[in-house]
C-alpha cells in the first residue's frame, strides 16, 4: 500500500470544513484591515531562500526540500513565504507606483523537521507583510493584528514576546561578543551547539537545553546595551502604542527568531496550551531584505502563523459530515434526471444545499442518510403524486409531510 509521506497529512471534509471556516474569517479580517491577498508559487529558486532566510539557519541548512531541475537550476519548495512575497514585490517594482504595499497569504510551506504534535513537514501558514513603512505604528498594527486574530478565534492563554535586534552592524557586533562570552563554557556545549555558536550564535539565546539556558542567562551580554538610541526609541514607541491598545506583551531580551533577515522589532505569540511547539506565530521587521534581494531601500515588517497550531489551540471538534438543507429522495430510475434538475433549480434560486442520492438506495435508507446529513427537508418523488405534477415535501424536524405542486416548490421554500 502506498502511504502519505511522513510529516504530511490528508485532510478530509471533517478537517477541511473547519479550515474553510478559518480561511473565511481570515479573508474578511485581512480585507477590513486593508491587506490584499497575494499568491506566489510554491517553489522558487534555492538561492532566494539562501540569501534571505540565511545560509546558516536551520531552515536553509537542513530543512529545505531542494532539487536540481532538468536544466540544472536549483529549486526549493518554499519553507516560508516572506522571501517569495519580497521577490514578487521587487520583480513588479511596486515601490514605483505604491508608497506602501500590504499583503496577506494563506498556503502550504515545507520544512524537513522531525514531525511531532504541531510540527509537520508540509504545514500551512497564513501571514501578512507590510512593505514600505519605517514607523513604529506599522509594527504595532502588525502585532495587534496577530493578537486580534487569535482573540477572534477564541484562543486563550496567549502571550506576546517582543524584542529588538537593532539595526546596522549591531547584529554582527553583538553576535561576536556573545560568542566570545559563551566560548568560555565550550566544554558544556555539545557538537551541534558548538556549530551553532560558531555559525549562528544568536540562536544559542533561545536554546531549549536547560544547562545552556543557565549559562546564557548568567553570561550573555544584553542586546539593549548595543542597539542605537534611535532603535531604542523605535522599540519604546512600539510598546507605547501596544500599551495604549491594551495589548499585553513581555519584553524578552532573548527572543531572536530563527531567520536571518530580521532587524529591530521581533515578536512571537505563544500559547501555553500547545506543549513543546508553543509558537503560534512569529514575525518582525526586515528593513534590509528588499534592498538585499535587489530592490530599493524599503523597510518592511510582517508575521506568519501556523494553521495547524491555530487549530490545536482552538481545540476544535471535528465535523461529523457535510450537512445539507434539502435531500431529494429518488424512488425510481426514470425520475433521476428530474430530481437532478430540481436540485439545480433550488441551489440556483435559493442558494441552499441540496443533496441527491446516487446509490439507488431504498427510501428508508435514503431517509436515514437525510437525517445523518441534518437535512431540514426531504423531497420525495412519489410516482402516484407525480401523476398530478406533485411531490411530497417532508419537514424533517417536525416529521410532517405535505404534497406540493412541482412548480410551487421554489415559492414554498421561499416562504419557509
Ligand atoms: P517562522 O517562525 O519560521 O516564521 O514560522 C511562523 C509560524 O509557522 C510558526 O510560529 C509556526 O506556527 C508555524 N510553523 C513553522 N514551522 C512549522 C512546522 N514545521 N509545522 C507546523 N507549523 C510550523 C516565518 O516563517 C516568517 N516568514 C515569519 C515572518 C513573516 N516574518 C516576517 N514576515
Amino acid at each position: 500500500m502506498i502511504k502519505n509521506i511522513k510529516g504530511t497529512k490528508d485532510l478530509f471534509p471533517s478537517d477541511t470544513l473547519n479550515i474553510q471556516d478559518i480561511e473565511r474569517h481570515l479573508n474578511i479580517f485581512m480585507n477590513i484591515h486593508g491587506y490584499g491577498e497575494i499568491r506566489t508559487p510554491i517553489f522558487e529558486s534555492t538561492e532566494l531562500f539562501a540569501r534571505s532566510v540565511g545560509e546558516h539557519t536551520d531552515i536553509v541548512n537542513k530543512e529545505m526540500y531542494t532539487w536540481i531541475d532538468q536544466n540544472k537550476q536549483g529549486l526549493t519548495l518554499r519553507p516560508e513565504m516572506t522571501a517569495s512575497v519580497v521577490r514578487a514585490y521587487i520583480q513588479k517594482q511596486l515601490w514605483k507606483t505604491e508608497p506602501i504595499s500590504k499583503f496577506y497569504y494563506i498556503g502550504p510551506a515545507f520544512r524537513r523537521e522531525r514531525p511531532q504534535k504541531g510540527r509537520l513537514r508540509q504545514f500551512h501558514q497564513f501571514g501578512v507583510e507590510a512593505i514600505g513603512s519605517p514607523n513604529p505604528e506599522q509594527d504595532a498594527e502588525i502585532i495587534s493584528m496577530a493578537y486580534n486574530i487569535y482573540k477572534m478565534f477564541g484562543v486563550t492563554n496567549l502571550e506576546i514576546k517582543i524584542n529588538s535586534l537593532g539595526s546596522g552592524d549591531i547584529r554582527e557586533k553583538y553576535s561576536a561578543d556573545l560568542k566570545k562570552s559563551l566560548l568560555k563554557f565550550k566544554n558544556e556545549f555539545n557538537e551541534a551547539e558548538l556549530i551553532r555558536l560558531e555559525k549562528n550564535p544568536l540562536r544559542i539565546l533561545d536554546s531549549k537545553n536547560k544547562k545552556i539556558k543557565k549559562i546564557v542567562d548568567e553570561n550573555a551580554p544584553n542586546i539593549f546595551n548595543y542597539i542605537s538610541s534611535e532603535d531604542n526609541e523605535h522599540f519604546n514607541s512600539v510598546t507605547d502604542i501596544l500599551n495604549e491598545l491594551k495589548i499585553p506583551y513581555t519584553h524578552d531580551q532573548k527572543l531572536v527568531r530563527g531567520l536571518d533577515y530580521y532587524t529591530k522589532t521581533v515578536f512571537e505569540l505563544i500559547s501555553s496550551d500547545l506543549g513543546a511547539q508553543d509558537a503560534l506565530c512569529g514575525g518582525g521587521r526586515y528593513d534590509n531584505l528588499v534592498k538585499d534581494l535587489g530592490g530599493e531601500n524599503i523597510p518592511s515588517i510582517g508575521f506568519a502563523a501556523g494553521i495547524e497550531r491555530l487549530i490545536l489551540a482552538m481545540n476544535l471538534e471535528n465535523n461529523e459530515n457535510l450537512n445539507t438543507d434539502i435531500y431529494i429522495i429518488n424512488t425510481e430510475k426514470k425520475y433521476i434526471a428530474k430530481s437532478m434538475e430540481l436540485a439545480d433549480l433550488l441551489r440556483k434560486e435559493l442558494g441552499v444545499a441540496v443533496y441527491v442520492d446516487s446509490l439507488r438506495r431504498s427510501i428508508k435508507s435514503q431517509m436515514r442518510h437525510a437525517n445523518k446529513m441534518n437535512a431540514k427537508f426531504s423531497i420525495i418523488f412519489d410516482s402516484e403524486k407525480l401523476k398530478n405534477d406533485e411531490v411530497f415535501i417532508k419537514n424533517m424536524n417536525e416529521n410532517k409531510q405535505e404534497s406540493i405542486l412541482i412548480n410551487d416548490i421554489v415559492s414554498y421554500f421561499e416562504s419557509e
